[in-house]
């Protein structure tokens, strides 16, 4: 089998990351040989470029510039993770990849899609991921989660990002619908507003199917 990327998408709040390292388990257990990744993050020098975009001291940043960060962060991650991980042979799953670009900077801050595109090119050679599984859930139900005890009490705390208004959030999903409309072939909406085990269990059946595996 090919080696696959796959991508897992969603507002903050969604539990994307949690079901992530959920699933990397399942699918270990399951001699799927696959590795995981993060952006912005997954090298040194994408992590420097991480830490200082979700930074609170700056503030709202222009969506030009934050797009440039973490295209920067992830054209990095692309060269020394994730292409030599699939021309070996191993599946890599990433914790956002491009599509949070266009929901967050392009349907979020306004930032016209059609340049996102270009830069896109630029910054991965257009590598679009073989699925992406997006975790949905009503704006609200996600802001009231991203902003739960744990998360204020995560190593990170809270970021820039947090601090954005319930109406930044709106956009930024009803981009991500638009997205998985528009690319039906290769989106997976997962619907998370409900508990734990329902959403993983959808997770479970979508990655049965993509790697052929028992449910
Ligand atoms: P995370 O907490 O899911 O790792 O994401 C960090 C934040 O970065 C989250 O608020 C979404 C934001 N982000 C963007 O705005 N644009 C992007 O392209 C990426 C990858 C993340």
């Amino acid at each position: 089998m090919t080696a696959l990327f796959i991508t897992f998408e969603g507002l903050d709040g969604s539990g994307k990351s949690t079901h992530l390292r959920e699933a990397f388990r399942w699918l270990e257990d399951n001699d799927v040989d696959c590795q995981v990744a993060q952006e912005p993050g997954g090298t040194p020098l994408g992590e420097a470029i991480r830490e200082m975009f979700l930074d609170p001291r700056w503030g709202e940043i222009d969506g030009t510039v934050e797009a440039l960060l973490v295209f920067a962060s992830r054209r990095q991650h692309l060269l020394e993770v994730i292409e030599p991980a699939l021309a070996e042979g191993r599946h890599v799953i990433c914790d956002r990849f491009t599509d949070s670009t266009f929901a967050y900077q392009g349907y979020g801050r306004g930032v016209p899609i059609s340049i996102l595109r270009e830069v896109d090119r630029l910054a991965t050679g257009g590598r679009v991921p073989d699925r992406t599984l997006l975790f949905d859930l009503p704006a609200e139900v996600a802001r009231q989660r991203g902003h739960s005890e744990a998360r204020r009490e995560s190593e990170e705390g809270v970021t820039r990002l947090d601090a954005e208004a319930l109406e930044f959030y709106g956009k930024v999903r009803q981009g991500y619908l638009e997205l998985a409309q528009e690319f039906s072939d290769r989106f997976v909406v997962i619907r998370s507003a409900g508990t734990f085990e329902s959403t993983q269990q959808q997770v479970r059946s979508v990655l049965s199917e993509i790697f052929r595996l028992e449910k």
